[in-house]
């Protein structure tokens, strides 16, 4: 990492999610050419089966992120009330189309669908998510195909801060099939942004203050706003906060976006922080567009260099 790249992705100790994601997906649209010189357009499919607003606007943001690189974006809606198999047959027929290379069903969907069956029905070729259990299998193993976005996305942000890993003490706040799990899963690995002594902590952790009081880096991804403070963090640690909670506030929409971790009073004590906003979010979408390309390539047999 040079000293002008430091300087672009860290203002004092706040990391900024939205400037390492804007490197990464300028790397990634010199892929989009070497794709596109080869006849290959990127195609990923999105489906949405929620009316919950937040979920719709992740979608339309991963849609328009598409739309930015030159990623073609196909999306299907259903109505929350329709008969699963009408999910199962959009799967289907996504993962029979030759042009989307990537599916990506927003989670969560609802009660009377089989979560794990609409995980099951992605071929695993075209899981950009990275959460068929053939691809968490593979992870686990040491040889991840699709590394799911969100933790890979925290990996990138360390990097780019100059953060190693190895030999560290991480401590990772919420065991999530989406988040905690994986985190936990890249941090042990005897890779490049592995390497670490890593505790996974939750709900029913005895003393969460005194785990993460040890940690020299904290990944808090509980999903309970503010949960994190500066009393439970050590001087100096890096805390990357992937929360992203709707509270009430005095304000036109009548709620804000605040992390897992308390900001004020964390950042005094951080080296490295994360906001919210701007941090993490912006990183889960860049290493979904990461994965579309890595499909799109390895569907296609044209090789690439990925960032
Ligand atoms: N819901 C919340 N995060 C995610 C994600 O990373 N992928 C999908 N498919 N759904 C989500």
């Amino acid at each position: 990492m040079t000293e002008e790249l430091d300087e672009r992705v860290l203002d004092g100790n706040v990391l900024d999610g939205n400037a390492v994601g804007d490197l990464i997906r300028n790397e990634l649209r010199e892929c989009i050419a070497t794709l596109e010189d080869e006849g290959v357009t990127p195609g990923l499919a999105t489906v949405l089966m929620s009316e919950d607003p937040a979920s719709e606007t992740y979608v339309s943001m991963k849609q328009r992120a598409c739309e930015d690189l030159g990623i073609e974006s196909f999306h299907r809606e259903l109505s929350p009330d329709a008969p699963a198999e009408e999910l199962f047959d959009v799967v289907d027929s996504m993962n029979e189309n030759p042009d989307v290379h990537g599916i990506l069903v927003q989670m969560p969907v609802p009660d009377h669908v089989d979560k794990r069956r609409v995980l099951r029905s992605i071929d695993p070729a075209k899981d950009v998510d990275g959460f068929h259990p053939t691809n968490v299998g593979r992870l686990v193993a040491g040889d991840a195909r699709f590394k799911p976005c969100t933790p890979h996305g925290v990996q990138k942000l360390l990097e780019a801060a100059d953060i190693d890993t190895e030999g560290k003490e991480a401590v990772v706040v919420g065991r999530s099939d989406i988040v905690g799990k994986p985190m936990a899963n890249l941090l042990i690995q005897k890779a490049p942004g592995g390497n670490a002594t890593t505790t996974v902590c939750h709900s029913r952790t005895a003393d969460l203050g005194e785990k993460t009081r040890e940690a020299d880096i904290v990944i808090a991804a509980a999903g309970y706003p503010e949960l994190v403070d500066g009393e439970m963090i050590r001087e100096g640690a890096v805390v990357i906060d992937v929360g992203v909670n709707r509270v009430d506030a005095d304000n036109e929409k009548g709620y804000k976006l605040v992390g897992d971790v308390d900001f004020e009073s964390a950042s005094e004590k951080a080296s490295v922080i994360t906001p919210v906003p701007g941090g993490v979010g912006p990183m889960t979408i860049t290493m979904l567009l990461f994965n579309t390309v890595k499909a799109a390539s390895l569907q296609e047999d044209v090789p690439v260099e990925l960032p």
